[in-house]
């Protein structure tokens, strides 16, 4: 039976890691929805036209750690305020929500726009500092060449422009269910969120 569960929120707030912890608890399909932003945002910085990057996007173009740069983070969040980049990839999206397994979607707006239908919405947030230190020392283990003061200045930018844009801002739908993992460790979200996908399942 189709089960989809939706979870939204700003950057590094701990959406990607609680959804795929998630998906391995319950055994769903998982799409890190962000990515597909990052990947024309990542076509847009090689000079293609963004319209055009969006609709001819493949499952492929998903699938590169380069996505990960602050540098692609800045892009996506750009062409993430154009309408027609975002309507090239509302049906890939919502085929993915539909599958016989369940689907666990994250994003910005998944519970809003993507899948309103959702049986469980989380919308996951921490205070910017606290995700600006989690983003530093996840990019810096891997190498990239951040300081702190830069990640902080990329979340809060990128928050600014994903909740103020007039196409599907970033904010929480109304029977969202609220998690701020600013003061909890990752286990305690995780079991905050299996917690509530359990409550609507039994
Ligand atoms: O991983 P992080 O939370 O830093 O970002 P992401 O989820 O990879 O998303 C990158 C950017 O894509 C966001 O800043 C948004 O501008 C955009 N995005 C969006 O507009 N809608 C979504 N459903 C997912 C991402």
């Amino acid at each position: 039976m189709e089960f989809t569960v939706a979870i939204d929120g700003p950057a590094a707030a701990g959406k990607g890691t609680i959804s795929k912890a998630v998906a391995a608890h319950f055994g769903f399909a998982h799409l890190d929805t962000g990515l597909l932003y990052r990947a024309v945002g990542a076509k847009v910085l090689d000079g293609v036209e963004p319209i055009e990057a969006a609709r001819n996007l493949t499952p492929s173009d998903l699938e590169s750690e380069a996505l990960r740069t602050s540098d692609i983070a800045q892009a996506a969040s750009k062409v993430a305020v154009i309408s027609e980049v975002r309507a090239a990839l509302v049906a890939f999206q919502r085929t993915f929500a539909q599958q016989d397994t369940g689907a666990v979607l994250d994003g910005r707006d998944i519970g809003t726009v993507i899948c309103p239908d959702a049986a469980v919405k989380l919308y996951v947030t921490a205070s910017p500092e606290c995700r600006a230190e989690r983003r530093y020392l996840e990019l810096s283990a891997k190498g990239h060449d951040v300081t702190r003061d830069g990640v902080l200045a990329d979340v809060k930018a990128r928050d600014a422009r994903d909740s103020g844009r007039a196409e599907a801002p970033m904010r929480p739908a109304e029977d969202a269910i609220l998690i701020d993992t600013s003061d909890m460790t990752i286990e305690e979200a995780v079991a905050r969120a299996i917690e509530a996908i359990e409550a609507v399942r039994a």
